[in-house]
């Protein structure tokens, strides 16, 4: 029997939710901060749903398949093109611009490695229906404000911060021609993992001669505001080129959050739909891999859905966050399983037992008992072993006073209580626990 899940899959037990469901939290309540709605959609879609538009290095990474229709689909690896395809089927009846997120479940067939894995969560927050920098402002301070709610600071995590259309502007101006302009790209998204020899060779073979090869690779290698501009300066690009790129920088100053930004025009990240700013946020030692990526899609929906709308967004994915703050120990405690445990002393109490545990659960109490007839002892060990924090102990004596015993475990004491007042000494004891 298998007893394992398949490589890059997740079993997780309650322990490991623990940490999962306050990612989960933390992102929607972020999210909710900035206005923004849940939606979800199928995890299941058509496979020409990113075979259009997504690229090359996703679509070769697709749990694909055709069903017993004869239907050829695939486990979403991203959400992008499935907000898009549902955007653009309302556009009309839907107010903008459109705030709306999503935490979806992913796969991908990569090769397994750290903070890679074959399924991811991803919080995925777009606005869609805005052409302006404030929204991308917006987008990019939204992500900055999960990583501080999980207490990260900007010692802990930066944004590195690009924009394809200035890279369009310098690479043009450096002699890079229009239909050369993917190759090029896909060259410096790949320029931190692969031989500079290696990318070189593929640039050519796509028809860059010696001084655009350079120059690809001297672009890809400004690091900084003032020396982006300069560069444009020199290049000759056409002047607004960078104007939304700036008023980004200068909205999220505004916001209090330029210390966490650094324009670094290797990013330019690997989907093929982004049209102009891009951005990926990482922990500041840059020991791990991006936590999240994200930039601007404006020609997607018109692609998928014929609808013509500027948008923007970003996935930020549960994995390398999660190794983040387990790293920092920024991992909430679990908290105990249950609040009160009833315990009977004889079988005779069994029904009373059953009676208070009922009414203690009616009234919202997370509330146990044992099974089996087991002795006081193993049952108040339970009691220990689920974390309770009060114990109702009902035996013989105390029923034939109308009474029960209220054990605080946490105080180690215990007193006497009428049967009927249970329900209101047990929330009164809470309270002051
Ligand atoms: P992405 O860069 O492919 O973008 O993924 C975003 C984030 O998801 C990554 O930074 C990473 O944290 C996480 N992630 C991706 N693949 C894996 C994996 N195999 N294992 C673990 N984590 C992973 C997108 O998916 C875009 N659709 C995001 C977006 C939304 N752009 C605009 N709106």
């Amino acid at each position: 029997m298998q007893t394992r899940a398949l490589p890059g899959f997740r079993d997780f037990y309650p322990d490991d939710l623990v940490l999962r469901s306050h990612i989960f939290r933390t992102w929607r309540e972020v999210a909710a901060r900035y206005g923004f709605e849940e939606y979800d959609g199928p995890p299941l879609e058509p496979l020409e749903l990113y075979t259009g538009k997504s690229g090359a290095e996703i679509v070769g990474q697709l749990y694909c398949f055709s069903d017993k229709g004869g239907r050829e689909v695939a486990l979403r690896p991203e959400m992008t093109p499935t907000l898009a395809r549902m955007v653009a089927a309302r556009a009309n009846g839907l107010r903008k611009p459109i705030r709306w997120f999503s935490i979806p479940q992913l796969f991908r067939y990569e090769r397994q490695q750290r903070g890679r894995l074959r399924e991811h969560f991803q919080l995925n927050c777009d606005l869609i229906g805005e052409a302006g920098p404030l929204a991308d402002a917006e987008i990019i301070a939204l992500a900055i404000d999960v990583m501080r709610a999980f207490g990260l600071g900007a010692g802990d995590v930066r944004v590195r911060l690009s924009d394809r259309r200035v890279l369009t502007a310098l690479l043009q101006g450096g002699g890079v021609a229009a239909d050369q302009l993917g190759d090029a790209f896909q060259a410096i998204d790949r320029s931190e993992r692969t031989p500079r020899e290696a990318l070189a060779a593929q640039l050519a073979a796509a028809g860059l001669g010696a001084a655009a090869v350079d120059e690809v690779f001297r672009v890809s290698s400004l690091r900084g505001w003032p020396a982006v501009q300069q560069a444009l300066a020199e290049s000759g690009a056409p002047a607004g080129a960078s104007e939304p790129l700036a008023r980004t920088i200068t909205a999220l100053e505004a916001m209090g959050l330029g210390e966490f930004i650094e324009v670094d025009l290797t990013i330019v990240r690997g989907l093929a739909y982004y049209t102009g700013t891009v951005f990926e946020l990482f922990d500041a030692g840059r020991s791990l891999r991006a936590i999240c990526g994200g930039g601007r899609y404006d020609t997607l929906l018109a692609g998928l859905g014929g609808v013509d709308l500027p948008a923007l967004g970003f996935g930020m994915g549960d994995v390398v966050l999660g190794e983040l703050l387990r790293e920092r120990g920024l991992v909430p405690p679990a908290i105990g399983a249950i609040d009160v445990f009833v315990a009977g002393i004889t079988a005779d109490d069994e029904p009373h037992v059953l009676s208070v545990a009922h009414e203690l659960r009616n009234a919202g109490f997370r509330c146990e008992f044992a099974f089996g007839g087991q002795a006081l002892g193993r049952q108040l060990k339970l009691a220990d072993a689920r974390s309770a924090g009060q114990v109702v102990v009902i035996g013989p004596e105390e029923r034939a006073r109308g009474e029960v015993i209220l054990k605080d475990l946490r105080k180690q004491a215990q007193r006497a209580i009428p049967r009927a007042a249970v329900v209101r000494e047990v929330a009164a004891a809470a309270a002051h626990g």
